[in-house]
Parts: structure tokens; sequence; C-alpha cells
């Protein structure tokens, strides 16, 4: 299999279901210290921590992804599996990794793109809502789709419950759909 690197901000319970679905991951990237890092350590996996210090509006955005390209290319990493990483990437790692970078969306794309997809759906009031697999490209959550799932909505569903029960869907369906994808690069 190629080398695949996962991308992680946050609880990193997505890189957990990839683990125990044995998909071969060579590195683990975070950009805060956060529990996906012990995730991956656990596990025995390779972790950078490319960390994001400057969250204000004049984060130098080109030069974070330089660096994370050449971490990216000292670990001869094929392509990246995004899971809650929550860093927009500069379009320069986009046009040098064309078409393999993926992402998994807490909604059904092309609705409810953004950080609060979870919290916009619930707020728009939609009874079915989901997660999609996509190619991540220089648009926020526009590229190409490679899956979907739909997931219902509670009438006493919470911004987490609902994530949640998306959550449960993304950890059977991103790893299979990682796999399919590998075939095809
Ligand atoms: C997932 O629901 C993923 O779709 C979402 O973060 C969660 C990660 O969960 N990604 C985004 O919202 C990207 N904008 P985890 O940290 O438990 O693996």
């Amino acid at each position: 299999m190629k080398n695949l690197a996962v991308f992680v901000s946050g609880t990193g319970t997505l890189l957990e279901a990839m683990i125990k679905d044995y998909l071969p991951i060579k590195l683990v990237l975070a950009d805060r210290e956060c529990r996906g890092m012990r995730v991956a350590m656990d596990a025995g996996i390779p972790i950078e921590l490319a960390e994001r210090t400057d969250f204000s509006s004049g984060f130098d955005r080109k030069t974070y992804t330089q660096w994370v390209d050449k971490i990216l290319s000292i670990r001869k990493i094929d392509f990246v599996a995004m899971a809650g990483f929550m860093t927009i990437l500069h379009p320069v790692i986009f046009d040098k990794y064309q078409g393999k970078i993926l992402n998994t969306h807490p909604a059904l794309l092309p609705s409810f793109k953004g950080d609060h997809a979870v919290r916009d759906a619930l707020a728009y009031g939609v009874k079915v809502t989901g997660c999609t697999i996509h190619i991540a490209t220089e648009e926020l959550d526009a590229g190409k789709i490679l899956s979907q799932e739909a997931v219902p909505v509670m009438s006493d569903d919470t911004v987490e419950t609902l994530h949640e029960r998306i959550k449960r869907v993304e950890r059977w369906l991103y790893p299979r759909t990682i796999r399919e994808f590998e075939k095809t690069i």
C-alpha cells in the first residue's frame, strides 16, 4: 500500500478506527497537542507536531503549509487523509498532491460546508444529515465526492449527540473509502 499520512487536530477517534482497520499509516501529523497524538503514540505510529501557534487573521498559511509539505516529503508520503484536521492549508499543497488529499466532512456536501457543519445542520432543522468523504481542494469542502452516508437527526439531538452519530458512520466509511481510493492512485 502507498504511504499514508493522517492529519488530526482533535480527539482522533477516526484515526483510532483506521488503526483498528489495520490501515498501514506511516505518519500522523497534528497541528496542535491533542488526543489524536496520544492515539498515534499508543499505536507506535510516527508523529509530527507541526504546531500552529498563531490563530490570528495574520496567520502565515503559506509558510505553515510549506513546512507541512516538507515533512511529507521527508517521510515519503504518497497520500493524506485529513481526519478532523482544523487548519485550512494553502493551495501550494493541493497543487503538489493533486487529488491525493482526502477529507471527511460531517454533513452531506454540498450542504453545510465549513467548520460548523453539525451545528448548522441542526440549526437549519434538517431531518437527515450525514457525512461525506471527498478529495480536498483549494476550495473548502468542494472537491470530488468519493462516498457519502445519510444519518437521521433526532428531535432531541444536541450538536454532541448528532456529531457522535455521524462519527459512528465515518469510523467505518472512511477506512473503507481510503482502501478503495488507494487502488486508484
Ligand atoms: C469528524 O466528524 C470529521 O468529519 C470532522 O471532525 C471530526 C473528527 O473526529 N471534521 C471536520 O469538521 C473538518 N472540518 P475525531 O477527532 O474524533 O476523529
